[in-house]
């Protein structure tokens, strides 16, 4: 099937009420119709996703998104402007086709128009606003493949849109401009100082709150986007230590990832399953090749069996900030031996 007669067929699909699983810069998402409660409540089902937990919606830009707020201020057009399509999500009061199952019965709805030209045109043809988390089981690291939702999902989804590999990585930034002082609940795509560089100073959320609670965000929740394997992170000062525990291990089912290798080979690495590599793992040193690899990375590591996996935290710098906040997430501090 061409490319449009495959983006026609999903539309159709969520005008219907289905889910289709589509390519966004950030990850693969889980797409239902944000007006249709029945469709929006199969999300929840496929994800095993706690109800507590609003979806944001998607949209192609922001005249779209306007007839989805309630209210749209003037720091909206200019972060649209400057950062749409592309990962932020912008959190507003909602209007009232957005269904309550979407929100989680919030008043506020989190919107974004995604960068990838499938997405948009997908949007754009179906002309209707696409709720869509992150197309994996809750509380499990985020797809950026095809390949990844085929392997998660399966038949629980009723098509899925094949654009590639996602460039970004990780999930967007979230912004929640629905407050008095505009506040990032998740870092992610778009950097705090590339939002505060166009709209002024903004509040980073920096707690986390327990399993249950009817998080503003989803993404604060302590244990999220983690692995199978028992994830654990260490600060650099610890990698002796660290290297120490894993000599005397006896299986060898363990693997250390840290920041220092080469982006232009890393990809080639993770194709072969890192054949060529001991249990060290050197992830690219920057943080955008990093962020692009990381969710794959944990992912093959899954499925090769690694049993103990020891991520070593990189520097406390703003360019790291989203990587950071989703290794943290991942995993749990170094214990004492
Ligand atoms: O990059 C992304 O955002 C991806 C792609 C598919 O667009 N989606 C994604 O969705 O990560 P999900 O469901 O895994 O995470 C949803 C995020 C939550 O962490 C939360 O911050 C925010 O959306 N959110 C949604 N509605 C909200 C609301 N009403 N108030 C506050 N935050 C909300
Ligand atoms: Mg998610």
């Amino acid at each position: 099937m061409s490319s449009a007669d495959l983006i026609a067929r999903a539309a159709a699909i969520l005008q219907s009420g289905g889910l289709v699983a589509f390519p966004t810069e950030t990850v693969y998402g889980l797409g239902a119709d944000a007006t249709n409660s029945i469709a929006v409540r199969k999300i929840f089902a496929a994800k095993g996703r706690p109800s507590t937990n609003p979806l944001i919606c998607h949209v192609p830009d922001a005249e779209v998104a306007k007839r989805y707020a309630a209210t749209w201020p003037a720091e909206a057009t200019r972060l649209a402007e400057t950062f749409w399509p592309g990962p932020l999500t912008l959190v507003l009061p909602k209007a009232a086709v957005i269904v309550d199952e979407v929100t989680a019965g919030l008043g506020t709805v989190g919107l974004r128009a995604p960068n990838h030209p499938l997405a948009l045109e997908l949007l754009r043809q179906v002309d209707l606003p696409i709720a869509g988390p992150s197309a994996n089981k809750s509380n499990h690291v985020s797809p950026t493949t095809a390949a990844h939702v085929r392997e998660e999902l399966g038949d629980a989804v009723d098509l899925i849109l094949d654009g590639g590999p996602c460039s970004v990585g990780i999930e967007s930034t979230v912004l929640d401009l629905s407050t008095d002082r505009p506040t990032i609940l998740r870092p992610g795509g778009v950097s705090r100082e590339q939002i505060e560089r166009v709209i002024g100073p903004v509040e980073m959320f920096a707690g986390s709150v327990g399993k249950g609670t009817a998080a503003a965000s989803p993404g604060q929740q302590e244990k999220h986007y983690a692995p199978r394997a028992d994830a654990v992170r260490y600060e650099p000062h610890q990698a002796q230590d660290v290297t120490g525990r894993c000599l005397r291990d006896t299986d060898d089912r363990w693997t250390i990832l840290r920041a220092g290798g080469r982006a232009e080979e890393f990809g080639r690495l993770l194709a072969d399953g890192f054949e060529a590599c001991g249990n060290i793992l050197y992830l690219p040193d920057n943080a955008r090749d990093y962020a692009h690899h990381l969710y794959a990375v944990l992912r093959e590591l899954d499925r090769q069996g690694v049993a103990r996996l020891f991520i070593e935290m990189p520097p406390e710098t703003p360019e790291w900030t989203a990587v950071r906040d989703r290794i943290r997430r991942a995993t749990r501090p170094l214990p004492p031996e």
